[in-house]
């Protein structure tokens, strides 16, 4: 019976996949890249481990190349961790830019095109880079965390662990029979893979040879680069109530938090590039062969860690519904900053209004002995100032 059932399943892959290469395909006007639709698309309690047709059926894949659902296809498990590396990274997007002009704006439905709109009509801006930068680092982070955790089938724990018994053991391990003192590495996230993963699928999408394409991937790989430089040992003490006779280590991820805030850093020192004599073909490393250098001759080549861009951005000030820009208008701005959250910058000089609301906060809150805190709701009015 099981033979049979596995037969089918196999009969209804091929049949996808020959209904995948006969179908007519439409061809995108704009180089958008549909993979970080996923984030919206997929549900994440879906458990789609066990089973490879359904990869296939599914129609919320549809955001995927043809190459990379292959990908997805060959590494079961992976399909729901890039939807959440996806997720991760919109919302690391929207926090880092919460102050800012451009606040990393995303419509749920795509309308075809990309979650993050039409911005990609102007195509080598910073923000691109930075969006570029963040949704490879989520993919990377969340598919090695995935592994660690078990959810994908072709990969485990990171093999990059270290053992570190501690030399000086108390008197009382004496007792203890020597096999108990010695336990392996505990569980790594495997960063190898997840970076692989992500240079595999996310790089997939880009093609030909101009400076768009290699921008795009220089800033691919320093999201990755930004992952993996983040990371740090995590121990776990063993032995007889709690004294120290063995520890277990192993590499974790630093919360993406810590990945998206470097990103930031790169964002706001990222230069402005143009592509060089690509004379050094003998260098094998391919982003190394870009040559991509800075056209500010004061400033230094950008090195792998950076973000790079060619193109000057809008000024995110006005609506402009070619790029499904918004405009500041209705924003929220800080009357006593000076920097970009303030009123003045936010406003692009339009002036702001004042307004009170009420507001409902916790107040009086009590303390009880066994750690439970209650609170009352008070209304509060405050004041917020909102761009004309
Ligand atoms: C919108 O942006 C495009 C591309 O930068 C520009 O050509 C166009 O003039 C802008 N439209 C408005 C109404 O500002
Ligand atoms: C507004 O800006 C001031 C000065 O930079 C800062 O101290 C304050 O925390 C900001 N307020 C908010 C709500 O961000
Ligand atoms: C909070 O407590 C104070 C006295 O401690 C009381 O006067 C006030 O009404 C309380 N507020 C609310 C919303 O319960
Ligand atoms: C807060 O305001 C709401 C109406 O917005 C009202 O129903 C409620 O009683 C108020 N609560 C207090 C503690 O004043």
């Amino acid at each position: 019976m099981a033979p049979l059932r596995l037969k089918m399943i196999f009969a209804i892959f091929i049949f996808l996949q020959i209904l995948d290469f006969t179908l007519p395909r439409k061809k995108n006007k704009i180089r958008n890249v549909r993979w970080w639709n996923l984030a919206y698309s997929i549900s994440l309690r879906d458990n789609m481990l066990n089973e490879v047709a359904p990869i296939y059926i599914n129609p919320s894949l549809q955001p995927l190349t043809r190459k990379q659902r292959r990908v997805v296809t060959r590494n079961p498990g992976t399909i729901v961790a890039v939807a959440k590396g996806a997720r991760v990274a919109i919302h690391e997007c929207q926090f880092q830019f919460r102050n800012r002009r451009w606040n990393c704006p995303t419509t749920e439905d795509g309308r075809g095109g990309s979650i993050f709109g039409d911005i990609f009509k102007a195509a080598g801006t910073r923000e691109t880079a930075f969006i570029y930068a963040v949704t490879a680092a989520g993919v990377t982070h969340s598919v090695a965390r995935a592994c660690s955790e078990g959810s994908i089938f072709t990969c485990s724990c990171g093999r990059r662990r270290r053992i570190d018994v501690t030399s000086s053991l108390p008197t009382s391990a004496a007792s203890i029979p020597p096999a108990a003192t010695w336990e392996w590495g505990g569980c790594s996230d495997n960063i190898e893979f997840g970076q692989r993963f992500s240079r595999e699928f996310v790089d997939l999408v880009e093609k030909g040879r101009d400076l768009r394409y290699m921008m795009n991937l220089h800033n691919n790989q320093a999201g990755r680069i930004h992952v993996v430089s983040e990371q740090h040992q995590e121990c776990k003490c063993h032995g007889m109530s709690g004294s120290c006779t063995v520890k277990t280590c192993w590499m974790r991820l630093a919360p993406f938090r810590q990945t998206g805030a470097r990103l930031k850093d790169r964002f706001d020192g990222a230069p402005r590039v143009y592509q060089g004599n690509s004379g050094n073909s003998r260098n094998r490393n391919r982003l190394q062969k870009f040559n991509l250098l800075p056209v500010n001759p004061n400033h230094k080549s950008p090195g792998p860690q950076d973000l790079v861009y060619f193109e000057e951005s809008p000024t995110f000030c006005d609506e402009n519904r070619t790029l499904g820009l918004q405009g500041t208008t209705g924003r929220q701005c800080n009357v006593s900053s000076i920097g970009v959250d303030g009123c003045d910058l936010m406003c692009c000089g339009r002036g702001w209004v004042e307004e009170t609301y009420l507001s409902k906060e916790r107040c009086n809150c009590t303390f009880h002995w066994c750690g439970q805190v209650t609170c009352h709701i008070c209304n509060r009015t405050r004041v917020r100032h909102l761009c004309l």
